[in-house]
C-alpha cells in the first residue's frame, strides 16, 4: 500500500483539474483495507473525511480535498469458469481498467462487454455508477459484487438483483453511499453468439467493417471504438468527464410542452423514448443543441462541438468555477427554453 500526503490529483482525473489532496492512499488488498479501517473507522492518523475515486473519469473536483482519497490498485482478472448454457464466470479486480477487461473479453470471444468498450474508468467504479452505452448497461452482464464494509471490517458478496442497478443509478450511489468498497466484480458472459446492435447507428457501423463477415466480439468492439473516437473527445488530448448530464426522463406534460415549443420555434420532431413506467426520455443532448451549445466555449472551458453533452478543459487549464459556471449557464437555458431541469451525471465533490 502507498499512502501519500499533498499529492495532485491532476493525474487522477480526466477533466484535468489541477487540485490537490491532503492525502491518497492507493491500496492494494482487502488486507489493506482492513488496516486502513482498523476500528470501523478510518485509521486516525490519516486525514478525514475519505472518499473512494476509481479512475477519476466521472467526477469534478470542485476544490482541493481535505481528506484521504482511496484508490484501488485490486488488479487480477480471473479465468473463465463453465456457469452452464455456454456461459461463464470471470472474476474481476475493482481496480482492473474497465477498458482492458472489455478488450480481454473480447479478445476469448466473450459476448456481453463489447458494446461497453473504450468507456473511461476502472471496473468497481462501473459497478457502482452502473456504466452504459449503445444499448447495453454493465449491470446486464454483472453477477455479483463483493465489498468490503469498513464499518464492521467485513468482505460481503451482493448478488447483482441486490444492487437496485437502473439508468446510471445503483444502492451503491444511493442508499448505500459510503457504506461499501467494491473490491471485485463477477461478471456472466456468454460464449454463445450474442449481438446487439439495434441501438442508433451500431449495426450500420458494424455492417461496414464487416462487409458480410461473421460478427465477433472483436469486431464490435472496433465498430463501437470507431463510434465513440468520431463522437467524443480522446481523453488523452481533451479533458472532460464524458457525458457531464444526464439523459432527463419526463412526464407527458412536459413532453407535451416541449414539442410545442419545439413547432413554434421550428425545431422539428422532439426525439424520445417512452419507457416502461410512461416516463419519457428526451436526449439532454438535443435539447443542449437546440440552445446553442455545440461548441460553445466560456473562458477555459467548453462544450464539445459533435456531442453538446459532453464539458471539456478546453485550454488544458480551465479552473473547477469555470466549469461550474459552464455547467450553470448550460442548465439555465435549458430550464428557460423547455422547462426541464438538466441533472449532472458527473459527480462533484
Ligand atoms: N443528439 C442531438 N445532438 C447531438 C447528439 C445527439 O440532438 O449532438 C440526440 C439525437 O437525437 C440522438 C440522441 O441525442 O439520437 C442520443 O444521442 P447518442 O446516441 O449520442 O447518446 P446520448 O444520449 O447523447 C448516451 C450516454 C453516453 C453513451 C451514448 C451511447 C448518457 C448521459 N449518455 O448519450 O454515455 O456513450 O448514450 O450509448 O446516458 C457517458 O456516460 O459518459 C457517455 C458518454
Amino acid at each position: 500500500m502507498e499512502i501519500r500526503t499533498n499529492v495532485s490529483l491532476r493525474a487522477m482525473n480526466t477533466f484535468g483539474m489541477e487540485v490537490k489532496a491532503a492525502c491518497l492512499a492507493e491500496y492494494s488488498s482487502a488486507g489493506d483495507l482492513r488496516s486502513l479501517f482498523p476500528a470501523g473507522e478510518l485509521r486516525s492518523d490519516l486525514p478525514r473525511p475519505w472518499y473512494h475515486i476509481g479512475g477519476g473519469s466521472n467526477l469534478l473536483f470542485t476544490k482541493d480535498f481535505e481528506g484521504t482519497v482511496l484508490h484501488s490498485s485490486i488488479c487480477f482478472t480471473s479465468e473463465p469458469e463453465p456457469a452452464g448454457d455456454g456461459e461463464v464466470k470471470v472474476r474481476v479486480g475493482a481496480g482492473v481498467i474497465w477498458d482492458d477487461f472489455v478488450a480481454w473479453s473480447c479478445g476469448r470471444g466473450l459476448w456481453g462487454a463489447e458494446n461497453l468498450s473504450l468507456i473511461p474508468g476502472e471496473t468497481g467504479a462501473a459497478a457502482v455508477q452502473n456504466i452504459g452505452a449503445y444499448g447495453v448497461e454493465v449491470a446486464d452482464i454483472i453477477s455479483k459484487v463483493e465489498c468490503f464494509e469498513p464499518v464492521t471490517g467485513k468482505q460481503v458478496s451482493l448478488p447483482v438483483s441486490e444492487c437496485g442497478y437502473g439508468y446510471r443509478q445503483s444502492r451503491f450511489k444511493g442508499e448505500w453511499k459510503g457504506r461499501y468498497i467494491v473490491t471485485s466484480v463477477t461478471f456472466l458472459l456468454s460464449g454463445n453468439y450474442s449481438p446487439r446492435l439495434d441501438y442508433g447507428n451500431v449495426r450500420s457501423a458494424v455492417e461496414s467493417v464487416t462487409a458480410g463477415a461473421t460478427l465477433t466480439p472483436g469486431v464490435i468492439r472496433d465498430a463501437i471504438i470507431s463510434i465513440r473516437n468520431s463522437k467524443l473527445p480522446d481523453p488523452a488530448m481533451v479533458g472532460s468527464a464524458g457525458s457531464f448530464f444526464k439523459n432527463p426522463f419526463v412526464s407527458e406534460d412536459v413532453f407535451r410542452h416541449v414539442s410545442q415549443v419545439a413547432r413554434e420555434e421550428g425545431l422539428g420532431d422532439v426525439p424520445h423514448f417512452t419507457s416502461q413506467d410512461g416516463n419519457i426520455k428526451i436526449p439532454a443532448a438535443w435539447l443542449l443543441e437546440k440552445c446553442g451549445w455545440k461548441g460553445a466555449v466560456m473562458g477555459n472551458a467548453g462544450v464539445w462541438g459533435k456531442q453538446p453533452l459532453v464539458l471539456v478543459n478546453a485550454t488544458g487549464k480551465a479552473t473547477p468555477q469555470e466549469i461550474l459556471a459552464l455547467e450553470e449557464a448550460m442548465v439555465r437555458s435549458v430550464r428557460e427554453r423547455f422547462s426541464i431541469r438538466l441533472e449532472p451525471e458527473v459527480e462533484h465533490i
